[in-house]
């Protein structure tokens, strides 16, 4: 059984093919074409945490496939009713994916761990797969292959900032954090990178010079992430140098192109300015997050036979895939 808990869980050939069919199935679908690769296959999401992007983008996802997903509120008693044994093994007689945004990255993987239906992370404290899915197909689609390319984060080294590191280390793109050094990622997160992919070139700095030099692409989040918010003036003080503005950019070069998972708190980790200016992909970032999900979707179905790339050949409809 195959989840995306994290982009470790994928190769970099099926990173490769993920992007491939989300490439080709935008392109479809901005042709007014919506094939119904997933008819009748149903989605469960399961979230602890608010969500636009996520929950919007798989629901409106898998319905364009033909699918449907349906959302479970707190009543369905994940955590507090019965074990998460039986409540994922009784989910997995109806449904054939499960979408979560937890709390705690634990939960993601005990949901997993009974390997009964393909689950996949919607976001958690360490790790949000599905945003870096849609960061790397946004860049790639701008700037064309990412090989040797540059993405600066800049601000905390969290659950974004990590997702992102690790795909731009499966690309072969250089990571760059610049941010306060005590926001750092954690050393065991660019361990653990480097570990699968010694070549990974991963850096953090406090010097904006340093850090936003050669940068093809600046990224943002959030200084204080859900379930922070005690933090937040701490925060606040400490991120504040590293506002992404004008000022900030002039490290950068001229054509480095603007990123962010949103939302953002404007005025805050980036201003008006940047983020509504010409080399944002913020706005095409977000619609991507539909189009990589329902790859994600089609390739977690090609995976368990639940599809065959003859059937998506046989379409009628010329989708070079690009999978082994
Ligand atoms: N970027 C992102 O995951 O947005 P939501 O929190 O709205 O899902
Ligand atoms: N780092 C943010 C991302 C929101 C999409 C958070 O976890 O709240």
């Amino acid at each position: 059984m195959r989840h995306l808990i994290s982009l470790f869980d994928i190769s970099q050939q099926e990173l490769h093919a993920i992007l491939n069919i989300s490439e080709q199935i935008k392109a479809l679908s901005l042709a007014g074409r919506r094939p119904a690769w997933l008819q009748r296959r149903v989605l469960a999401m399961l979230f602890e945490k608010p969500s636009l992007r996520t929950r919007v983008s798989f629901e409106a996802g898998i319905d364009q496939l033909g699918g449907s997903a349906m959302f479970l509120g707190q009543d369905v008693g994940w955590q507090s009713r019965e074990s998460t044994a039986d409540f994922v093994r009784v989910l997995a007689q109806y449904v054939d994916y499960v979408v979560c945004r937890a709390k705690s990255h634990k939960s993601v993987e005990d949901l997993a761990s009974f390997n009964v239906v393909p689950i996949i992370n919607g976001l958690t404290d360490q790790s949000h797969p599905c945003q870096a899915l849609a960061d790397l197909l946004t860049m790639r689609q701008a700037s064309g292959p990412l090989d040797g390319r540059q993405l600066t984060f800049v601000g905390d080294g969290n659950n974004v900032a990590r997702s992102i590191a690790l795909g731009c280390a499966m690309v072969g793109m250089r990571f760059r954090l610049l941010g306060p050094k005590s926001y750092f990622m954690p050393q065991e997160s660019i361990d653990s990178i480097l570990a699968r992919y010694p070549n990974a070139d991963i850096d953090q700095s406090e010097v904006p010079h340093v850090g936003l030099a050669d940068a093809d692409f600046a990224y943002t989040d959030v200084w204080t992430s859900m379930g922070q918010e005690a933090e937040m003036k701490l925060r606040q003080s400490a991120f504040r140098p590293f506002q992404l503005n004008a000022a900030l950019l002039k490290h950068a070069h001229k054509n480095c192109k603007i990123l962010h998972c949103l939302p953002a708190r404007r005025g805050e980790e980036i201003t008006d300015e940047v983020i509504d200016g010409k080399s944002s992909l913020v706005v095409e970032q977000a619609g991507n997050r539909m189009h990589a999900q329902k790859g994600l979707l089609i390739w977690l179905a090609l995976q368990h036979d639940q599809l065959s790339a003859s059937e998506l050949e046989g379409s009628g409809i010329e989708l070079p895939l690009g999978i082994s």
